[in-house]
């Protein structure tokens, strides 16, 4: 049985103060709660925050990017390694809003997945198709490029601690859910990709968790699909409340 990982991805939300009110609302909601890895992926501004706040729960903080080298000139930009410094452990890598307005490449994505795992966070590779795509029957086709390239020149000893989530773009923030079968179809395609890249075992064993309108009406049915390893939450993350009934879907 694959224990569900059950991440908040704040995406640009809410200020060091509003994070910290946001933990202090969920952890009592969430208390003793050990049947899902529980995750939430503030902007780099409230890490501090966040890490201070769960610290003794068990609530994991992530990033939501992250820069691949070891260091240098590049402004504006965050490594693997200041990450794990400040207590992060989650790294979210390839979100298709990088992908759409920060021109985050399947390259890119292999690039900061192996920087990440090297530094021994556990990264959260994101992958899904664009609405034209999936109207035009290449949903198995883009899945399979975006994880070929993300996969590509990692061993899978490296890469244990990887999870993968699909996210249909057009489901994103737009009230729309892919059907519990069609995530399952689409981790089932990832789930091949896994095994081709990291063999069979590495395969049975990795986490792909769904995200695109995950709300709380909608968590139990959705996590109730087998192939579903749990969720990546965006807006209704942001609410203690909502956040936390999802995670007890
Ligand atoms: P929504 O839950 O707001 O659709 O966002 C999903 C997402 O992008 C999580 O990374």
């Amino acid at each position: 049985m694959r224990k569900k990982v059950i991440a908040a991805n704040w995406k640009m939300y809410k200020t060091p103060d509003q994070a910290r009110e946001f933990f202090r609302e969920f952890l009592p909601l969430v208390k003793d709660h050990d049947r899902d890895e529980i995750v939430v992926c503030p902007t780099y501004l409230c890490i501090d925050a966040a890490v201070n706040s769960v610290n003794g729960s068990c609530v994991a903080v992530g990033a939501q990017d992250l820069h691949w080298e070891k260091e240098g000139a590049f402004t504006g930009e965050i490594n693997a390694a200041m990450l794990a410094a400040v207590g992060t452990t989650h790294v979210i890598i390839g979100h298709s809003e990088r992908r759409q307005h920060f021109g985050e490449t399947d390259d890119t994505v292999n690039l900061k997945l192996k920087s990440a795992l090297e530094a021994g966070l556990a990264p959260i590779v994101c992958v899904g198709e664009v609405l034209e795509e999936r109207e035009a029957g290449l949903t198995d086709d883009v899945l399979r490029r975006q994880c070929l390239r993300a996969f590509y020149a990692i061993s899978a000893k490296k890469a244990s601690k990887m999870v993968v989530a699909y996210e249909p773009v057009w489901a994103i923030g737009t009230g729309k859910t892919a059907t519990p079968q069609m995530a399952a179809d689409a981790h089932t395609i990832i789930r091949g990709e896994a095994a081709k890249a990291f063999g069979q075992e590495f395969s049975d064993g990795v986490r792909i968790l769904y995200g695109g309108s995950v709300k709380p009406q909608n968590a139990k049915a959705l996590m109730s699909e087998a192939e579903i390893d749990g969720a990546l939450v965006g807006g209704a993350s942001l609410d203690p409340k909502s956040f936390a009934a999802i995670v007890r879907y």
